[in-house]
């Protein structure tokens, strides 16, 4: 009963929400400004749409091709580790949803590839973020404690658990080989010493600015095209409303810079950032995007299954009044939705085989059959 029928019923509601948009912006505005965007025109959604945002290089770190490539080595290489084993792929793997397929991740010294199968004495305190679609968020980390990319990148290396290198060891040792000089001054041109931690910083970033997934079936979907869904995500996607999911996990990117907490824990969360008793234990709300491959999900990996997730999620939304509780079967279709209408791996980055340190590209695990 919650199905196709009261989905197709909803274009009215989507067509108020425009009509409502347009009068809002038409009132607002005087007659020089700028046309509004185009009204949507797509099938039926069970909220109001909007675009899929830009993404915006800082004008600092203006994007190349070759800081994309620079970037992209330098993700891989573990010349960033004090073990020369580590890199920052061994914990945000493109085989593994952007993250590590581990509950909590392990850092320098560990053994065995990207995936369930490593261990080692270095384990983080929280599970990996995926970095997909990174480039468009304004706080980053679960506690949302980094404001940029580029004031992110080399934090991994200052954490003894993670990469454990002081990033000016890092650049020496890059600038020590004769490859990479070559390649930072392609990516920094007319810079009198372009091998700098800063520079490092900044072609990561710029690399991670390249991981993008808006070609998934429901971007397809509300782009015209009404048989990118099939009935059953129709259905999971219209409970995904019902059930209250899209007031934090905000289409079209499914996460926002709200906090919430929902989950047991003793991790004090956001509290460490705002110091408010009232952020104990409440995280930053992630992106549903590409989540097929990246679980164990929640910030200390406490569900093995996205099913597990959704459902812990909707019990959660239920009992606080976010939404109609979800029935196992609905369960399923709202994961089969996630799943399959939020997966895009079109753009997923190449695996070098051989990095300009001359290291081993740390492994990666099992390629899940899918
Ligand atoms: C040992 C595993 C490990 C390594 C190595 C590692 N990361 Fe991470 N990364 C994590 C974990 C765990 C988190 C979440 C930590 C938190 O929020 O407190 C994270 C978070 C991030 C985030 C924030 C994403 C978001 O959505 O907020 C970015 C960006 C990131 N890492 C990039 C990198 C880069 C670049 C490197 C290499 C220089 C790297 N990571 C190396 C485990 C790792
Ligand atoms: C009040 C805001 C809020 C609502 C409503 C909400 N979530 Fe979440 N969701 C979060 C936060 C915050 C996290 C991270 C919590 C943590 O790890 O401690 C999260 C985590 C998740 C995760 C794990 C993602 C990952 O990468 O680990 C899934 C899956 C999820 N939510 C699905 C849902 C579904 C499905 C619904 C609707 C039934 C829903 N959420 C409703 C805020 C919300």
């Amino acid at each position: 009963m919650f199905g196709l029928g009261s989905l197709r019923s909803l274009p009215a509601l989507g067509a108020f929400a425009v009509a409502l948009a347009g009068a809002l912006a038409v009132s607002g505005c005087d007659e020089e400004s700028e046309p509004g965007p185009e009204p949507y025109e797509g099938p039926p959604l069970p909220w109001a749409y909007e675009p899929f945002p830009a993404v915006v290089h800082p004008s600092d770190n203006p994007s190349s091709s070759e800081k994309v490539e620079l970037g992209r080595l330098l993700f891989y290489d573990p010349i960033l580790s004090r073990d020369e084993a580590t890199a920052c792929a061994t914990c945000h793997s493109e085989q593994w949803g952007m993250s590590d397929g581990l509950g909590v991740s392990i850092g320098v010294d560990g053994e065995g590839p990207t995936g369930p199968g490593r261990s080692g004495p270095n384990v983080a305190t929280r599970n990996a973020l995926t970095l997909w679609n990174a480039a468009l968020r304004r706080e980053l980390f679960w506690d949302g404690r980094a404001a940029s990319l580029e004031e992110q990148a080399l934090q991994p290396l200052e954490q003894a658990l993670e990469l454990d290198l002081d990033p000016e060891e890092a650049a020496s040792r890059i600038a020590a080989i004769p490859a990479y000089v070559e390649l930072f001054e392609a990516a920094f041109p007319g810079e009198a010493q372009p091998v700098t931690s800063d520079n490092v910083a900044r072609a990561l970033s710029t690399f991670e600015r390249s991981l993008l997934s808006n070609r998934a079936p429901y971007d397809r979907y509300v782009d015209g095209d009404e048989g990118a869904l099939s009935d059953e995500q129709l259905e999971g996607m219209q409970l995904f409303a019902e059930a209250g999911c899209a007031t934090c996990h905000v289409p079209p990117l499914f996460e926002s810079n709200r906090y919430a907490a929902r989950v047991e824990t003793d991790d004090e969360g956001r509290m460490a950032v705002t110091a408010a008793a009232a952020d104990r234990g409440a995280f930053r709300v992630p992106t549903l995007r590409n989540l097929r491959e990246s679980g164990p999900y929640f910030h200390d990996g406490s569900s093995e299954t996205l099913e597990e997730a959704v459902w812990r999620e909707a019990d959660v939304a239920a009992r606080e009044g976010e939404g109609r509780a979800l029935t196992w079967a609905e369960v399923d279709l709202v994961a089969l939705f996630l799943k399959k209408a939020l997966m895009d791996r079109s753009r997923e980055p190449e695996r070098p085989d051989e990095v300009p340190s001359g290291l081993d590209v740390p492994l990666d695990g099992l390629r899940i059959p899918r």
